[in-house]
């Protein structure tokens, strides 16, 4: 097992340092259809972070995001040592499907996805035992066009999803499946971080993960969790998972064919099921997906924006986008639930 997991027992449980929601008045302005938006303008943004951090975390909890615009963070060095200040810890990645680049430790670039096709919300590494309880991400540079960071509440989505559908993942869970092909996406050793079969298997074992090793040395893992959790701060009822953002059907079924007809149903990289292992169809995704749609809220980026997203309350994803851009991303608080 790789040096840089912690031991169960060590874990920051969910927060190490409890925020009281509303312990102090925050101004921030609410707008329809966008964040909340708190604007700072220090001269210091590391000493603004470790005086407002208190105040801006039981912001984060009320509102489920906040973006700070005005605190200049254009350099990664200087974004990365806010967002240390924030946080109550960083967490590396693991069990990643794309590539993110080190700026620098444990914080890192946006994951890389094709800039013309828009990524499903989703809440980060729900699909593993332990997760970022918050996401920090700040713009270095924006889009020429598009590229706004999507954010949708899950007690929302909750409400607005059929309640059968709602009533089987709460009881069933969800699974995801991957396969690693070694043509579409990470290899297992460079998801895991671990080089050899025996350090897979004891990382899986700890983590709930089922194994199966195939032909050629390709490997297949099943996780089952939760898709709807009681948030450990507020208790609001959340839709928490990635039903629709790792499903073969997550562009559609005309995509998902043609993925088909060159990986096999087998050998897809990814798939999401109910926990019971009961297929998940399109009609089901994209019951998901116009929740997901009709509840969202996106500010366009400008350079030095800090936004600051409870992983539990709200789900995000990105639009697509045109020009180059550059998002730092931190995981902050690993928890599990
Ligand atoms: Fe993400």
């Amino acid at each position: 097992m790789n040096a840089d997991r912690p031991a169960r027992g060590a874990d920051t449980s969910f927060p190490a340092r409890a925020v009281r929601t509303s312990a102090e008045p925050f101004c921030v302005e609410r707008r329809p259809g966008a964040p909340v938006l708190l604007r700072a303008e220090p001269d210091d943004p590391v000493r603004w972070a470790f005086e407002s951090r208190r105040a801006l975390r039981a912001a984060v909890v009320d509102h489920g995001a906040v973006l700070a615009r005005g605190l200049g963070l254009y350099d990664p060095i200087l974004a990365g040592d806010v967002v240390r200040m924030l946080a109550d810890g960083l967490m590396n990645e693991r069990e990643a499907f794309s590539p993110r680049t080190s700026y620098t430790d444990r914080v890192y670039s946006s994951t890389r996805w094709p800039r013309g096709i828009p990524m499903c919300p989703h809440h980060e590494l729900s699909y593993c035992d332990r997760f970022p309880a918050v996401m920090m991400f700040v713009c270095l540079s924006p889009a020429v066009l598009g590229g706004a960071t999507v954010l949708v509440d899950s007690a929302a989505v909750l409400d607005a999803l059929p309640a059968s559908l709602v009533r089987r993942c709460e009881r069933d869970g969800w699974t995801l499946v991957r396969t690693y092909n070694g043509d579409v996406g990470p290899s297992w050793a460079e998801a895991f971080g671990i080089g050899d079969r025996h350090g897979v298997e004891d990382y899986c074992r700890a983590s709930a993960i089922e194994v199966e090793w195939g032909p050629g040395g390709q490997l297949r893992t099943r996780q089952r969790r939760p898709a709807v959790v009681r948030h450990p701060i507020t208790g609001v009822r959340c839709w928490f998972n990635e039903i629709a953002h790792f499903s073969e059907w997550v562009f559609g079924p005309g995509a998902r064919d043609e993925l088909c007809d060159v990986l096999g149903p087998d050998g897809l990289p990814a798939t999401t099921c109910f926990g019971d292992g009961t297929p998940i169809g399109w009609d089901l995704v994209d019951q998901i997906q116009q929740a997901y749609a009709a509840n969202a809220v996106r500010e366009p980026w400008r350079s030095g924006d800090l936004l600051i997203v409870d992983n539990i309350r709200t789900a995000h994803g990105r639009d697509p986008y045109e020009g180059p851009r550059e998002l730092l991303v931190a995981l902050a608080d690993p928890t599990r639930i």
